[in-house]
C-alpha cells in the first residue's frame, strides 16, 4: 500500500526517484509525489493520478542529489494533490505508508497549539507533531526517537528536515521499509523493485530503527538511539524478474510463469523422495486441527487447502477471513496449529492474526512470498513460495504456488497419517512430474480468449461449483471483478436456486466448475438448472461431459485430485485477463487497489 523511495548520493536524484518509483507503482497509484533539496531548500511537486502526470511537471536535470517520493493509495482523505504526499510542516517534509490512528486527537491538540492543516491526511498530522517536539528536543534523532512513543498504528517514514538538509531520515513500525547502499548513493525504499536497478543488498529495518542516510553514510540506530548493524540482505531475483519482459501486461508474464514458479516451489521442499518432505515439514505432525487465516486470493487457497486436508489426512481444517478471524472467539487446543497465508506477508489483516494466535499461545506457520516480510519473520515456521516479484496487483502466480503448497503438506501428511496409501503416493507422485508440462499446456490453450471475446460486454457473470470446485469457482470470480470490474459471485452450485437463480436471464454467462468425480452429476444438475432460465453456460472440467448442457466446454487436464485445483485455476486467470483487456480496463493496476494490503 503507496510507494516510498528516496535517494541521497552524489547523482541527480530525479532520474534515480522517478525509476524507483515506477517500479513501485503497484502499489498505489492514486497520486504521485516528490521533495527534493535544492540550494538547501525543499521544493515538492505533486499531482493526482498516475506517476505518468507527475513526471510531466519534473525537470529531469534539476541539480539535486537528494530526495523522496511517494506514489500513493488513499487511506486518509480523497485521492487529490492536496493529499498527495509529501506533506510538509514546519522544518519537516514526509512521505508515509500506513495509518497513524490516533492522528484524529493529535490533530486537535496541534491545532490548539497553532498549526494550520491544508490537507485531510494523518501524515501532516506527523509533519505538524515531529516539528512541535523538534522545537523542545532541538535533536532530530531524539525528536524521531520520541514520537515513535505517541503515535499508534502503522507507518514507514522518509524524512527531510529543513534544519539537515544533505540528509534523508526514515523510520518504521509494521509497515515495511528498507535501506541500501550502492555505487550510486543510498536509497530507503518500501519494497526491493524500486532499487533493483542499482543494488539487490538491502537492509529491513526493524520496528523503531531510525536510519540516517547522507551521500556516503548510512546509519541505524535502534529504539535507545544506539547505534547498531544490520544483517544485509541479498534479493535473489533480477531486475528483469521485475520487468514486463516483453508481455503487454504483468499479469499476462506471471501466469505465462507458472509452469516455473511451480516447478521451483516444489523442487526446494521436495526431491522426490518421502525423507525430503519429511525434512521440511516434519514440525506438522503433532498437530490435529489446523486454522488457517488469509485475506482475499491467499483466503481462497485456504479453502482449497481445507478441502484436501481434511479429505486426505483426516484432520478438521477452519479457515477464516483475516479480518474476521482477528476479532472473534477461536476454540483453540493444544494441538492446534494456526497456518497464515499471504503473498505480501505484510498485510495488516493477516499480521494482525498471527500476533492474536502467538499471544494465545498457539504455534503459528506462515506461508509467503516475500522473504523477510513481517509475517515470516514473526511466524514460527515460515514455508515460502517460489514465485519471485509479483507485481499485477491480481495476483496469479503466487496463489498458484500456495496451492502447490497446500498441495504437498496434504502429500506429506496424508501419507503420515496412513490416509493415503503408498499406491495412491505413487499415482499422485507420477503426476506431480507431469505438472510443470501440463500447466504449460492448460497456459497455451488459446481457446478461452475466444471465449472472453464472448462474454466480455455483461453485466454481471457467475460461477458456480461444489466442494473444492467452489473454492475455485470464489477465486475466479475474485480475479475477474478485480481487474476487469464486472460483478461476479461465486456459489455453491446447489445453494443457486435458493435465491440467486433469480438473477440469471437471458444470455447471462455462468462459469461452471466441475472436476470432482463425485460431484460432477449433481453439479450438471445444477447447471441445467440455470440453462433452463437462459444462462450461456462455459463449463469447465476435467471430463469429457457426455451430453451437451453447455454453450462452451474448456476441458483441462486430469489429474490427481490433489493437483486438479492448480490446473483448473490457470483458464479462469486468462479469461478474467482477456475480458478486463476487451473492456480496457488498467489491468496491472485496477481502480481503488493496490498489491499489499497494510492498512486494517
Ligand atoms: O499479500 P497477501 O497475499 O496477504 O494479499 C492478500 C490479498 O490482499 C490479495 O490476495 C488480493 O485479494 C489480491 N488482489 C487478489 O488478486
Amino acid at each position: 500500500m503507496c510507494g516510498i523511495i528516496g535517494y541521497v548520493g552524489h547523482n541527480l536524484c530525479i532520474p534515480k526517484i522517478i525509476h524507483g518509483l515506477e517500479n513501485l507503482e503497484y502499489r498505489g497509484y492514486d497520486s504521485a509525489g516528490i521533495a527534493y533539496v535544492l540550494n538547501n531548500k525543499t521544493k515538492i511537486i505533486k499531482e493526482k493520478g498516475k506517476i505518468s502526470n507527475l513526471k510531466k511537471l519534473l525537470d529531469f536535470d534539476t541539480t539535486t542529489n537528494l530526495g523522496i517520493a511517494h506514489t500513493r493509495w488513499a487511506t486518509h482523505g480523497e485521492a487529490n494533490k492536496i493529499n498527495a504526499h509529501p506533506h510538509s510542516l514546519g522544518k519537516f517534509t514526509i512521505v508515509h505508508n500506513g495509518i497513524i490512528e490516533n492522528y484524529s486527537k493529535l490533530k486537535q491538540e496541534l491545532e490548539n497549539n497553532g498549526y494550520v492543516f491544508k490537507s485531510e491526511t494523518d501524515t501532516e498530522v506527523a509533519c505538524a507533531l515531529l516539528d512541535e517536539i523538534y522545537k523542545q528536543e532541538k535533536d532530530i534523532l531524539k525528536a524521531l526517537n520520541k514520537v515513535t512513543k505517541i503515535f499508534r498504528g502503522s507507518y514507514a517514514f522518509g524524512i527531510i528536515c529543513s534544519d539537515d538538509p544533505n540528509a534523508i531520515y526514515a523510520l518504521r513500525c509494521t509497515s515495511p521499509l528498507i535501506v541500501a547502499n550502492s555505487p550510486d548513493g543510498n536509497f530507503i525504499a518500501s519494497d526491493v523493485p524500486a532499487i533493483l536497478k542499482y543494488t539487490n543488498k538491502y537492509i529491513l529495518l526493524d520496528d523503531f530503527d531510525i536510519a540516517k542516510l547522507t551521500k556516503d553514510n548510512i546509519i541505524i540506530y535502534d529504539e535507545f538511539l544506539h547505534e547498531t548493524k544490520k544483517k544485509v540482505n541479498t534479493f535473489s531475483g533480477t531486475f528483469e524478474s521485475a520487468a514486463k519482459n516483453g508481455y503487454e501486461h504483468f499479469m499476462l508474464k506471471e501466469i505465462h510463469e507458472q509452469d516455473k514458479v511451480f516447478k521451483d516451489t516444489i523442487n526446494f521442499y521436495f526431491d522426490g523422495t518421502i525423507e525430503s518432505l519429511k525434512k521440511n515439514f516434519s514440525f506438522l505432525k503433532k498437530y490435529n486441527k489446523i486454522d488457517i487465516v488469509a485475506c482475499g486470493s491467499a483466503y481462497h487457497t485456504g479453502l482449497v487447502g481445507k478441502s484436501l486436508i481434511e479429505n486426505y489426512v483426516n484432520i478438521p481444517v477452519n479457515v477464516e477471513v483475516a479480518s474476521e478471524y482477528r476479532y472473534k472467539r477461536c476454540f483453540y487446543d493444544y494441538n492446534t496449529l494456526v497456518i497464515l497465508v499471504s503473498q505480501s506477508g505484510e498485510t495488516a489483516d493477516t499480521l494482525a492474526a498471527l500476533r492474536k494466535a502467538k499471544n494465545d499461545g498457539i504455534t503459528t506457520m506462515a506461508i509467503v512470498n516475500v522473504v523477510g516480510s513481517s509475517i515470516a519473520r514473526e511466524a514460527d515456521h515460515v514455508i515460502y513460495i517460489k514465485a519471485g516479484c509479483e507485481i499485477a496487483v491480481a495476483t496469479t502466480k503466487a496463489y498458484l504456488a500456495q496451492l502447490a503448497i497446500f498441495s504437498l503438506l496434504t502429500i506429506y501428511l496424508g501419507y503420515q497419517n496412513k490416509t493415503i496409501s503408498e499406491n495412491e503416493l505413487n499415482i499422485i507422485l507420477d503426476d506431480l512430474k507431469k505438472m510443470p508440462k501440463l500447466i504449460n499446456d492448460t497456459i497455451k490453450n488459446n481457446s478461452y480468449f475466444d471465449i472472453a471475446d464472448k462474454i466480455y460486454k455483461n453485466k454481471q457473470i457467475f460461477f458456480i461449483g461444489r466442494g473444492i470446485d467452489y473454492a475455485i469457482s470464489m477465486e475466479g470470480s475474485l480475479k475477474l471483478k478485480e481487474i476487469s470490474y464486472i460483478n461476479s459471485v461465486a456459489y455453491q452450485a446447489g445453494e443457486l436456486k435458493h435465491g440467486t437463480i433469480s438473477l440469471i436471464t437471458k444470455n447471462t454467462p455462468v462459469i461452471a466448475i466441475a472436476t470432482d468425480t463425485k460431484l460432477i452429476e449433481k453439479t450438471i444438475s445444477n447447471i441445467k438448472e440455470t440453462k433452463a432460465r437462459g444462462a450461456y453456460v462455459i463449463y469447465v472440467s476435467n471430463e469429457e461431459p457426455s451430453e451437451k448442457f453447455y454453450d462452451e466446454l474448456i476441458k483441462i487436464h486430469k489429474v490427481h485430485p490433489i493437483l486438479q485445483s492448480i490446473l483448473t485455476i490457470v483458464p479462469l486467470q486468462l479469461l478474467a485477463y482477456k475480458v478486463a483487456k476487451n473492456n480496457g480496463c488498467d489491468i496491472d493496476q485496477p481502480r481503488n487497489l493496490a498489491k499489499s494490503v497494510t492498512v486494517e
